[in-house]
């Protein structure tokens, strides 16, 4: 078991509506609602949890509607180090309607000054040098609230891999490309948000290894790609690593990058052989799809989703990441 810290910097109440058919401009009745704590760091730490590992969150919380996350966490027996800053955490609506339509409708989350984020740095230097506290690995997920700049992101994670903290990121868009310049030791990009990061449209297979390999190159430990359906790419020390998870009905596929990210540490951390590792995380983050939610390593089948998944080598990699 190795103790994890997640940082969602922006994390959201998701209100999910299911209604038969949403009609713009009319009052629309729903079938179902619920309100529930998300983030993506959330979701790495659920996962974690039930890998059993000891986790403790942190980000920031808006304090005036931090009720239904005190509630997952308490459920969840994690720790709760979420700094709460005045006002309300963002909710954003998700409609689902009869025919599988969601139409998604997101806000920008509450503003990050100075001080509430100055209180996050010294929060995480004072546990960077508790012996009872300090984490194994730190996995920042998620995109930035406003008033907290790529640029910042950059220097937490330059700052905690200063501290020997491996540091894990997934993130998109500018914050992703600061990050990467900080040299975190693993990031996750999906194919999209690589192609953004390597200017380049990753239409092939090959396309996308050589775009790993770079970010290998570039000072990253752990490249991971994940590509929907098609699976994983993974290039590190340990050469480059290809899984393709078994075909299954999907039902919902928010979640399954969260799956793959928890599940990939926690194959490193706990210091298994790679072809082992990426097959879990593969066919966990595969399980998530099937279900609303993150994956259940639970799942009765499970054994069988990770035989069904396909592991496959693809050769040594250099330090300059060249393919041996
Ligand atoms: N349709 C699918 N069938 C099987 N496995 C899937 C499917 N979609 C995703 N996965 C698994 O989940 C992993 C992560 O999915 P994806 O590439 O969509 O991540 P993402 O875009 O980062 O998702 P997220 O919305 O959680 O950020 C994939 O690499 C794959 O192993
Ligand atoms: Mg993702």
């Amino acid at each position: 078991m190795a103790r994890v810290l997640t940082l969602t910097l922006n994390p959201a109440l998701d209100f999910s509506i299911s209604l038969d058919r949403l009609q713009l401009g009319e009052v629309n009745r729903t079938r179902e609602t619920h309100l529930d704590a998300a983030g993506k760091g959330v979701n790495v730490a659920r996962v974690l949890v039930e890998l059993g590992h000891d986790v403790c969150v942190s980000g920031f919380l808006g304090a005036d509607n931090d009720g239904p996350f005190l509630r997952a966490f308490e459920a969840l027996a994690v720790e709760d180090a979420f700094i709460r800053v005045p006002g309300e955490t963002r909710i954003n609506a998700k409609v689902a309607e009869a025919d599988g339509r969601v139409t998604d409708i997101n806000g920008p989350g509450a503003s990050i000054d100075d001080a509430a984020w100055q209180r996050l740095l010294d929060w995480l230097d004072a546990r960077a040098v508790d012996p009872r506290k300090r984490p194994e690995a730190v996995v920042i997920a998620g995109s930035l609230p406003p008033g907290i700049s790529p640029e910042d992101l950059a220097a937490l994670v330059a700052r905690l891999r200063a501290a020997d903290l491996p540091v894990w990121v997934d993130t998109s868009g500018e914050a992703l490309a600061a990050a990467i310049e900080a040299h975190p030791s693993a990031v996750k990009p999906n194919e999209q948000e690589l192609a953004a990061w390597a200017c380049t449209p990753l239409t092939s297979a090959d396309a996308r290894l050589a775009a790993a390999l770079r970010l290998y190159a570039h000072g990253v430990e752990e490249a991971l790609i994940s590509a929907g359906p098609a699976g994983v790419l993974w290039v590190s020390r340990r050469g480059a690593w290809q899984a393709l998870p078994p075909r299954l009905d999907v039902a919902s596929t928010v979640g399954a990058g969260d799956t793959l990210v928890a599940a990939m540490l926690h194959g490193v951390l706990s210091g298994h052989p790679p072809e082992q590792v990426l097959r879990l995380a593969t066919a966990l983050s595969a399980e998530s799809v099937r279900h609303v939610g993150v994956g259940d390593p639970r799942a009765s089948d499970f054994p069988q989703l990770q035989q069904q998944t396909r592991v496959r080598r693809l050769n040594d990699v250099d330090a300059g990441g060249a393919l041996a």
